[in-house]
């Protein structure tokens, strides 16, 4: 794929809301088709480029400043990016979104509070809940859900599976992929 276009699907959305299990079923589904796409996902981040930060409003938006830049070196030169943070503030995504030009897809990945806690795949709303972990998005720190996304999936009604789906579908639709 030499002429691949270069995009960011910028998933955003709560710790356990999905995002890291959706991205990963995009990147196969692109790598299928050719696609030299790149995660930047949070967690990740967080080990290496981020390394060091914690979750104070200003770590964690140099923490999603540093993931756009980083997005924005990829896409423009062909490369699709997905982005796998929570980034709860909507002014460092519109930050974002301004940044990269017509190349931004903002991807809202919605589970409620409660969702996300009954899942608790990682032990983490409890461990918030027991004030083990300070500052901790949707619990003890301010979530901004997006206002206008380009794609919102609903993971309390759709499988992994159907979201991946819902995405791929949109980027055909919108000319960022060649149809199947
Ligand atoms: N419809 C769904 N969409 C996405 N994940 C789901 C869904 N239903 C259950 N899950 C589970 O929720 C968890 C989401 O975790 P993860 O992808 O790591 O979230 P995040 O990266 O947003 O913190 C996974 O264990 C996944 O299997
Ligand atoms: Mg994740």
């Amino acid at each position: 794929m030499a002429d691949e276009k270069g995009f960011t699907l910028w998933f955003t959305g709560l710790s356990g809301a999905g995002k890291t299990t959706i991205s990963h079923l995009v990147e196969t589904a692109l790598r299928e088709r050719g696609s030299r796409v790149e995660v930047l996902d949070g967690d990740v981040v967080r080990e290496n480029l981020s390394k060091g930060l914690g979750f104070s409003k200003e770590d964690r938006d140099t923490n999603i400043r540093r993931i756009a830049f980083v997005a924005n070196l990829l896409s423009r030169n062909g490369v699709p990016v997905i982005t796998a943070a929570i980034s709860p503030y909507r002014e460092i995504r519109d930050e974002a979104r301004q940044m990269m030009n017509g190349r931004f897809i903002e991807i809202y990945v919605k589970a409620s509070v409660e969702a996300c806690e009954e899942r608790d795949v990682k032990g983490l709303y409890a461990k918030a809940r027991a004030g083990e972990i300070k500052e901790f998005t949707g619990v003890s720190d301010p979530y901004e859900e997006p206002v206008n996304p380009e794609i919102t999936v609903e993971t309390e009604e759709q499988s992994p599976e159907e979201s991946a789906h819902q995405i791929i579908t949109y980027l055909e639709d919108n000319g960022w992929l060649s149809k199947n």
